[in-house]
């Protein structure tokens, strides 16, 4: 099985040590990567686009493109012209909403006059779309607000991201300036594989895994292969220590592929335009010519990458990233 140019569309890979484990795992697999800015601190400013690209290509050498978040600010025209030809996209995090997402915008409304500014510059929107409700309703109750963003912002592009029920789903389909990225996880886990046995840490993360009907509805959406829909990692690292005091991330990177090859199995038209032409097509996107082989062969997942445990460890898988 070939991929041409597979592209995560939201990738977490932190800074220092932990940067240096975990790339490698995405850029053993992937043409490029869309790169989330919640570091410590969060990027804001060209200056620390530049810095951390630059830490991420030390590492990538040249064979992967990383296309650059910012993390959404109160911006003005000048610091939006200034940062347009070195980002990808702006990443709205509700206050707080999730690790190092303290930003102080309260409500996205409040900040239209940007939203019209990213528009007029041809930036896409991210957002991580949440209310801070109880937990299973968070995503759905952020619906009304996607939809009120992507009607009073005809010209902006919206991406929802890591979408994760069905209500979502649905909606995935309904405006074309309105994108989605699904997970591996969302679209493969539930509550039941997080908690309903033994309790799985490394299955919680934001937004959780839901229910059944959620993650079918999700499986029907990505087979469907609809242009708004792209694979989006999440994949988000954390050390196996901060797991146990309640980290919320799943680290997917080491096993997206041949995961995915399984769940495409027979279709991989489909996995071809969930992983890549989709992306490329929404957002014109120029990343390094590189295809990736899968071979059907026997291969277990690490039990460890560093510090950290990654999704299914240890699990048996019939296809191979070669
Ligand atoms: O589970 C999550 N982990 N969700 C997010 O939105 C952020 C991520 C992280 O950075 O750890
Ligand atoms: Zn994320």
């Amino acid at each position: 099985m070939i991929i041409n140019k597979p592209i995560d569309m939201h990738l977490h890979v932190r800074q220092g040590d932990m940067l240096k484990k975990v790339l490698p795992e995405t850029t053993s697999q992937f043409a490029g990567a869309v790169i989330m800015p919640n570091t410590i601190p969060p990027i804001t400013t060209l200056e620390g686009v530049l810095k951390y690209k630059e830490e991420i290509q030390k590492v990538s050498g040249e064979n992967f493109t990383p296309l650059m978040d910012v993390f959404l600010q109160d911006f003005t025209e000048e610091e939006i012209r200034a940062l347009k030809d070195n980002i990808f996209a702006m990443k709205f995090y509700p206050d707080g909403i999730t690790t190092n997402s303290e930003s102080g915008i309260n409500s996205i409304e409040d900040i239209y006059p940007t939203l019209e500014l990213l528009a007029k510059y041809n930036i896409p929107l991210s957002i991580h779309g949440e209310t801070n409700g109880s937990m299973l309703n968070r995503e759905r109750e952020f619906a009304p607000t996607y939809e009120k963003l992507a009607r009073d912002l005809p010209n902006l592009t919206i991406m929802m991201e890591h979408i994760s029920t069905k209500e979502l789903a649905e909606l995935a389909t309904k405006y074309d300036n309105l994108k989605a990225t699904v997970t591996l996880h969302h679209l493969l886990l539930t509550l039941d594989d997080l908690c309903g046995g033994a309790l799985n840490v490394h299955y919680f993360c934001k937004p959780t895994v839901k229910l059944a009907t959620d993650r079918d509805a999700l499986q029907e959406l990505v087979k469907s292969g609809h242009k708004n829909v792209m694979f989006g990692s999440d994949s988000a690292p954390h050390p196996l220590k901060n797991k146990f005091k309640g980290a919320a991330g799943i680290f997917s990177a080491p096993v997206i592929l041949p995961a995915l090859a399984e769940f495409f199995e027979g279709d991989e038209s489909k996995l071809q335009r969930f992983i890549s032409d989709n992306a490329i097509n929404n957002f014109n996107l120029n990343v390094v010519d590189k295809s990736v082989e899968l071979v059907e062969e026997e291969w277990v997942a690490p039990r460890m990458v560093g510090e950290v445990v990654p999704m299914f460890a240890g699990k048996r898988f019939n296809w191979r990233v070669k």
